[in-house]
Parts: structure tokens; C-alpha cells; sequence
């Protein structure tokens, strides 16, 4: 069956970001860094691939056609964008110095814990980002895009941000 022609389809992007997301953040809570120090990385290249794809292919039409919505101006989801790409990078430090930090002896889990507790509230501040940056999106962007252009319009811009 075909897909539906709506920018809705996008929220399938999101999802499975959310996914790779947590598991990232489940190896990280089960203290194996370097698991969750890749399934970051992986993570964090698909956020940006599809922040770039929304910049590029998204974000131009709706800013010249959507109008002004409130809590919809553009430049907010571009920032939204930024602070997600940054926090990416904020945890990749906290976990490579985590990794490289030497255990003290005879108490080695519990330095691992108390270091994964302080990362645990970036992680928990930078979940709560992408769940409000997803709200944003599925409550104005999309369904906005989806009332401003045409079916043809549709189609090609879609393939261009699924990628
Ligand atoms: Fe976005
Ligand atoms: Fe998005």
C-alpha cells in the first residue's frame, strides 16, 4: 500500500531517532560506555542528517508560506536543531571522560555509577528537548506543510527529506 502524501510521515524519522536514542541511553544506565558511546554516535548522525535535511528542503518553503504561527517561527526550529547538535556533542565528552577516567581501587562500580548519575541529567534534560522539538514539529511544521503545498510539491520535497 502506498504511503500517505503528509509531512506526517516525517514522525517515522522521529521514531526511530527515539529508539536508537534509548538505546543508547539503556547501555549507558547499564554502565557500558563504550556500547553507549557508539549507539551515540549513530544517534547523533542521524539527528543531524535529519536537522540538515529539514534546514535545506523544509524549512525554506515553510518560512515563505507558513505565515506567523505562534511558537512556529522557523528560526526556532533551527535552534531547537543547534541545541540538540550541541548536547550530542556535551555527552560524547561526558562519556569519552567517563571512559578514560581511572578507577579508584576496590570501588571501581561505585565511581562507575556516581559518574553515570551526573550524566543522567544531561541525558534526561537533552530527552526532554527531543521530545518537545518532536511536539513542535508534529503539532505545527508538518501538519503546516501539509496545508500549504501541493501534492506534486509533497512527493518531491518528501523524498528529498527521507533521504
Ligand atoms: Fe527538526
Ligand atoms: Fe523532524
Amino acid at each position: 500500500m502506498d504511503r500517505p502524501l503528509s509531512f506526517m510521515r516525517l514522525l517515522d524519522i522521529h521514531r526511530d531517532m527515539t529508539r536508537a536514542y534509548r538505546q543508547h541511553l539503556a547501555a549507558l544506565i547499564a554502565l557500558n560506555w563504550e556500547g553507549s558511546l557508539s549507539l551515540l554516535d549513530d544517534f547523533g548522525e542521524r539527528l543531524s542528517c535529519h536537522a540538515f535535511l529539514e534546514e535545506t528542503y523544509i524549512l525554506p518553503v515553510y518560512a515563505e508560506r507558513a505565515g506567523s504561527i505562534p511558537g512556529g517561527a522557523p528560526e526556532l526550529f533551527e535552534a531547537e536543531h543547534r541545541r540538540m547538535n550541541d548536547f550530542v556533542i556535551w555527552l560524547r565528552d561526558d562519556i569519552r571522560a567517563a571512559l578514560e577516567a581511572v578507577p579508584q581501587p576496590g570501588s571501581a562500580r561505585e565511581s562507575a555509577l556516581d559518574r553515570a548519575i551526573d550524566i543522567l541529567e544531561r541525558e534526561f534534560r537533552f530527552k526532554h528537548l527531543l521530545e518537545h522539538h518532536d511536539m513542535r514539529e508534529r503539532n505545527v511544521l508538518y501538519p503546516t506543510m501539509d496545508t500549504v503545498t501541493t501534492d506534486a510539491e509533497k512527493a518531491s520535497l518528501l523524498s528529498l527529506a527521507e533521504g
